[in-house]
C-alpha cells in the first residue's frame, strides 16, 4: 500500500505545484492585459475627449427681410438680411465664446455689421442663433462697378468675423479657442433671395 501511495503523493505534490505555477502565468497574463487596456484607454482619452480642437463658425441660410437698390444714375442699395449662424463644437466641453460682430463687405468696404451677443455652444452640438444686419451702400465710392453690378441683378458680398472664448472640460480645463468666418454670397436683386453662400 505504502509503495503504490507514495509515488502517488509525490504527483499530487508536483500537480499542486504545477497547478500554483499557472494561477501565478494567469495572473501575471491578466495584469499585463490590464496594463495594456489602460494604456490604450488612456491614449483614446487624450486623443478624442482632451484634444480641444476650434469650434466652426458658419453662415447657414440668409433671407432678406427688406431690399431697395436705385440705378442707374445714382446707384446705391438699402439691405436688410436675417442671418442664421451656427457654432459647432466637436469638444467634449462647452464652448463659451464672447460678443461679436461679423461685417459685410462689399468690394472691400464695410456696408454693414451683425451682432452676435454672447452665449455657449453645448459640448458636441451646434448653437444657431438669429442675426440681423442692416446694410447700405453710403461708403461705397462712386467709382466702383456697382452700378454695373446692380444692373446685372447680383450684388457680390462677403461676411467675416471672429469668435473668442474659451472651452472648458470637466470643470477642470480651460483653454481659449477661436473660430473664424469668412463666407461669401449672391445677393439676387430680382428674386429677393440670398443664394450660393459659400464659406471657407
Ligand atoms: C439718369 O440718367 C439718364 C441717362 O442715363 C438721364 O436721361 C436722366 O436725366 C438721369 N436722371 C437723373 C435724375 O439724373
Ligand atoms: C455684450 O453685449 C451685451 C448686450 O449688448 C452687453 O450688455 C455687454 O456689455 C457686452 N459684453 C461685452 C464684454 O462687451
Ligand atoms: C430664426 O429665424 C427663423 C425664421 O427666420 C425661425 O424659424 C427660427 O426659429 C429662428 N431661430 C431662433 C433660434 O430664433
Ligand atoms: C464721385 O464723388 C466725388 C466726391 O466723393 C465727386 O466729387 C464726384 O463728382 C463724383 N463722381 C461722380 C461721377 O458722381
Ligand atoms: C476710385 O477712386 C479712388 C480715389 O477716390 C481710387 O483710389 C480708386 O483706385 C478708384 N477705383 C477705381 C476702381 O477706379
Amino acid at each position: 500500500m505504502a509503495e503504490q501511495s507514495y509515488p502517488q503523493r509525490k504527483i499530487e505534490m508536483e500537480s499542486a505545484k504545477e497547478l500554483k505555477r499557472k494561477k501565478r502565468m494567469k495572473l501575471l497574463v491578466y495584469a499585463l492585459a490590464f496594463a495594456i487596456f489602460q494604456t490604450i484607454v488612456i491614449l483614446i482619452f487624450s486623443f478624442t475627449v482632451m484634444r480641444i480642437k476650434n469650434p466652426k463658425f458658419r453662415v447657414g441660410s440668409i433671407t432678406v427681410e427688406e431690399l431697395t437698390v436705385t440705378a442707374p444714375n445714382s446707384s446705391s442699395f438699402n439691405i436688410i438680411l436675417n442671418a442664421q449662424v451656427s457654432v459647432k463644437n466637436t469638444n467634449f466641453g462647452h464652448f463659451k465664446f464672447d460678443n461679436t460682430t461679423i461685417s459685410f463687405d462689399y468690394g472691400g468696404v464695410g456696408v454693414g455689421d451683425a451682432f452676435v451677443a454672447k452665449g455657449r455652444s453645448k459640448a458636441r452640438s451646434t448653437k444657431k442663433m438669429n442675426v440681423t444686419v442692416e446694410m447700405n451702400s453710403n461708403n461705397i465710392p462712386n467709382n466702383s462697378s456697382l452700378q454695373s453690378e446692380i444692373e446685372s441683378g447680383f450684388l457680390a458680398l462677403t461676411c467675416h468675423s471672429k469668435l473668442s472664448g474659451k472651452v472648458q472640460l470637466m470643470k477642470l480645463i480651460k483653454k481659449k479657442k477661436s473660430a473664424e468666418m469668412k463666407c461669401a454670397m449672391l445677393v439676387n436683386l430680382v428674386t429677393k433671395a440670398v443664394q450660393d453662400i459659400k464659406c471657407q
